[in-house]
């Protein structure tokens, strides 16, 4: 540390065992909004394994009032945050007791880290290093200790307390007060400590699991709120089910759970027992939420359950280890949501919308100044290292050790590393191990070392592949390279392992057989795994030359690069037994239309970037008569601007919204009747149910009445924006309503500026539904610069308010961070715009002001004048004297 609150870079190499270690915790709460009282008495032990050293306790924000060591007043000192003290008392077991005696203001805790207010409500949130803003800790995660915890409070203003295991002894107090004591029978790392107390009110559901052991499972939520809550139970009620079924892994405590705050930093946490939920992931009924809505509940439900297992059973040694537990879990919880289907179909859009989400904010991030390695080594603030890559890119890592181990070998692997490590505070490399050692014969085992590298080498690999064919042998060859571009700190890469899977369709369409060269048929698709900078494989009894189907099911989270001819795209996309290939035919035939219409010399672009084959094959793909609607809407779907932007080296984005905008009209004039057969055929779905079939069919009828009041802006029809309205008022649930809404503001319809203020009206009291009223305005399209201007005005809106994620998120996130045709402005005032936000931001919550900050995370690839301004707003964040850590580092890598 260098000075107070100013932290230095921590390394992964640098890690030391805890000098201490902490056995039992007794934390008891006088809750006060104001002045909260903290009493933390402690069993702590030495760490015989290190040298003797000094005990440094954690904290952050704390009135210190009284420190006792065994009982008696002790001598301290404060170096920074932390609270040293000296020649503590050697009993024969290196054991002693600490009591410290702090208070705390949750009422002033804007950073919403530690413990905070919210609605009149108390809530915690320690994951990563909040503990330390409730009291002096060991707060880093290999300190696993016992808690029992009591929390007194005012009985009328908060009669429900909650903490985590089990409620062991309640009862009154004087003046009105009550309190509650808690025990949890599992020890824990500090992160994972939770309490919650308020005005609420919960659904309960007693279960029995196979073993017929009973459980009693909550959903807490404001008493207005209780008719929101049956899904996230529901979904709770599956995700016990898949985790007892898919990995054998049951629910181990009496009492599960959770609770929703309407402010929270991200989507929801899974401490021990007490899950405490952002609203946006707990409540839905259909007149609120939408399809996205339920089936992102249904996903973070089950990620934060299947937590429970991996992340805090076995959870990690040290944050540099977060993927451990953090890419496993959204592999589990993806792997949930794919199972949930019914329909094969729909288990691919699945896996189609995750690859999306990598391929949209993963693969940038790869490839920007805020590039790490899925374990990271070194950091300067943990809490900007939540990323997609840690995330998401961590999922696909797990997701390919399955592919190499086959779904039950993988399954074995995490009985063992359970048998392992239960208990435990670990590593990667401890999960990676015990998934080969479970599978000693499996390519993993053979190429563990090297596959680790997805571990410790940053960067999105290339894989370049090109394909021959050999009419007199009647052989096929294709020959598969890789690469990957430096990333900051990693010049060199080394070659990674890479499981390919792949097909040969033949031209007229047929999935070919494949024979290797000693005349061995393979299972098709066959996963072929490349080790080497460069190597072939051969195909034999070929007659004809084939369209090779590489990467099928997004095998590895790569690039593949491949010449394809549209010809042969289109037979992929007609074609293709693996849909998600089939989906990324379309999605290369758009990027190149895109492409060729951005480097062309015409200014402005091209009005009809699109060709007639791809129309045509986007009717066929919309007309067909067995494809499932929720694919259908994702091949329909061009390729994001984002997306586009990732393909250039040089960025215009106002070129490519406009392009883009140019192909979407194109694709809704083109196709008019058949986004009006599309319409009515799927536009009424009987009653409400959230499941992928029916959402896919409302999701196709949203986009076909969008297309509909696109072609009207160059038609001229009254007609479907009038249909649009209608369905806008009457709509039976949000999802349809708010996509009638939706395709008014895109097409940007007079009749828009009447749906918007009743929706208001109709909803002034839902706080998730305002989100997206206010977010639908941030991110419409700009089409005469008066996007920027609707901002500020929104900001203006009684119902905004700076101070919750949520809504702040729904005006200046939308803006800054996904309406790139908005916010580059060739006037650079979406820039300045972003600047004071950041800046206005971090004096409240530095974790969504950091958060914000990486909207300008790929700067140096834009062109001018957009490189200049969006530099100069960089450096004008980066020069205010006293800003946090968090942002401090975003925006000097962003420099660098
Ligand atoms: N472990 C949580 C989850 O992924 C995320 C908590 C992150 N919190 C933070 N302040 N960075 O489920
Ligand atoms: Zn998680």
């Amino acid at each position: 540390m260098t000075r107070e609150g100013q932290h230095s870079a921590i390394h992964r190499a640098d890690y030391t065992a805890p000098a201490f270690w902490i056995d039992t915790v007794e934390l008891c709460f006088d809750l006060d909004p104001a002045k909260t009282r903290v009493l933390n008495k402690m069993r702590l032990r030495r760490n015989a394994d290190v040298p003797a050293q000094p005990l440094r306790l954690d904290g952050e924000e704390l009135n210190l009032a009284r420190v006792l060591v065994n009982g008696q007043g002790a001598s301290f000192k404060m170096d920074g945050n932390q609270l040293v003290l000296e020649n503590l008392p050697a009993a024969e077991d290196g054991a002693f007791d600490l009591e410290i005696f702090t208070t705390c203001c949750p009422a002033k805790n804007t950073k919403l880290m530690g413990l905070y207010v919210s609605n009149d409500s108390f809530f915690t949130q320690c994951e990563a290093e909040g503990f330390r803003r409730i009291t002096y800790f060991l707060d880093r995660p290999d300190v696993m200790a016992s808690y029992t915890v009591t929390l007194r409070a005012d009985k009328a203003k908060y009669p429900v307390l909650l903490s985590n295991g089990n409620l062991v002894e309640q009862g009154t107090l004087d003046d009105g007060r009550h309190f509650a004591k808690w025990v949890d029978p599992f020890k824990k790392p500090s992160y994972l400590f939770a309490l919650v107390a308020g005005q609420l009110v919960g659904r309960e559901q007693r279960i029995t699991a196979r073993n017929g052991r009973e459980h009693l499972l909550q959903v807490f939520v404001r008493p207005g709120d209780l008719d929101k809550t049956e899904h996230a139970m529901n979904s709770l009620m599956a995700s016990v089910a898949w985790d007892e079924a898919r990995f054998g892994l049951p629910l181990d405590l009496e009492r599960f759970m959770i609770v929703a705050t309407s402010d929270f930093n991200m989507g929801a946490m899974e401490n021990k027992g007490l899950n405490i939920f952002n609203t946006k992931y707990v409540l839905a009924n259909q007149a609120t939420a939408t399809d996205t809505d339920y089936s992102n509940i249904e996903s973070v439900v089950g990620h934060e359950y299947f937590h429970n297992w991996t992340g805090n059973r076995v959870t990690c040694r040290d944050w540099f280890q977060l993927s451990l537990k953090e890419g496993l879990t959204v592999f589990r919880d993806q792997e949930f949501s794919q199972d949930l289907c019914r329909e094969p179909s729909a288990r691919a859009v699945k896996r189609i919308e995750d690859v999306r989400v990598l391929r949209t904010a993963q693969f940038p991030e790869d490839a920007g100044p805020m590039a790490h390695p899925v374990r990271p080594d070194s950091y300067i603030e943990i809490n900007n290292f939540y990323t997609v890559t840690i995330y998401e890119k961590g999922a696909e890592v797990v997701r390919m050790m399955q592919t190499l181990v086959g779904r039950e070998g993988f399954a074995k692997g995490m009985t063992l590393y359970f048998e392992r490590f239960d208990g435990q505070a670990v590593t990667c490399d401890d999960f990676a191990q015990a998934i080969a050692d479970a599978n000693p014969d499996s390519d993993l085992a053979r190429l563990l070392p090297q596959f680790k590298r997805w571990y410790s080498q940053a960067g999105t690999p290339r894989v370049h592949a090109s394909g021959s064919f050999d009419a007199a042998a009647r052989t096929y060859t294709l020959t598969l390279g890789q690469s990957c571009a430096p990333t900051p700190g990693q010049a060199v890469k080394e070659p990674f392992v890479i499981p390919v899977s792949l097909g040969l369709v033949g031209a007229d369409g047929r999935e070919l057989a494949l024979r290797t060269m000693d005349g061995n048929t393979v299972p098709s698709p066959y996963t072929f795994v490349m080790t080497q900078a460069s190597e072939t494989l051969t195909f034999v009894d070929i007659d004809a030359e084939p369209v090779p189907s590489i990467l099928r099911g997004f095998s590895a989270p790569v690039v593949l690069e491949f010449d394809y001819s549209d010809e042969q795209l289109l037979t992929l996309l007609a074609n293709d037994i693996d849909p998600f290939n089939r989906w990324e035919a379309g999605q290369r035939l758009a990027v190149r239309s895109a492409l060729k219409a951005i480097a062309a010399v015409a200014d402005p672009a091209p009005l009809q970037p699109l060709n007639t084959a791809y129309i045509d094959a986007m009717r066929s793909v919309l007309r067909h008569p067995t494809l499932d609607a929720a694919f259908k809407e994702l091949v329909l779907t061009l390729p994001s601007e984002t997306y586009i932007a990732e393909q250039l080296d040089v960025v215009d984005p106002q070129r490519i919204h406009a392009v883009r905008e140019a192909m979407r009209g194109q694709l809704a004039v083109a196709l008019t009747d058949d986004w009006a057969w599309a319409f009515d055929a799927h536009a009424d779905n009987g009653a409400y149910q959230p499941d992928p079939l029916s959402s896919g069919r409302r999701a196709l009828a949203g986009m076909a009445l969008t297309h509909l009041c696109l072609a009207a802006r160059t038609t001229g029809d009254v007609v479907w924006p009038g249909k649009a309205y209608q369905r806008f008022k009457d709509a039976g649930n949000m999802t349809d309503r708010f996509n009638a809404l939706a395709a008014l503001v895109a097409s940007d319809h007079a009749l828009a500026a009447q749906a918007l203020p009743r929706f208001h009206a109709m909803f002034k009291d839902e706080a998730l539904v305002l989100d997206k009223w206010f977010a639908l305005q941030a991110g419409a399209p700009d089409r005469a610069g008066n996007i920027l201007p609707a901002v500020r005005q929104l900001m203006k809106h009684p119902d905004f308010n700076l101070r919750n994620p949520n809504r702040a998120r729904s005006v200046i996130f939308s803006y800054c961070s996904a309406n790139p045709g908005a916010f580059h402005r060739p006037d650079a005032a979406g820039y300045v715009f972003w600047s004071d936000r950041v800046i206005e931001l971090d004096g409240i919550n530095p974790q969504v002001a950091a958060r914000l900050a990486r909207a300008l995370d790929r700067w140096k690839k834009l062109t001018e004048p957009y490189r200049s301004a969006a530099r100069e707003a960089l450096v004008r964040v980066a020069a205010k004297a006293d800003l946090s850590n968090d942002v401090r580092e975003v925006v000097t890598r962003a420099l660098a």
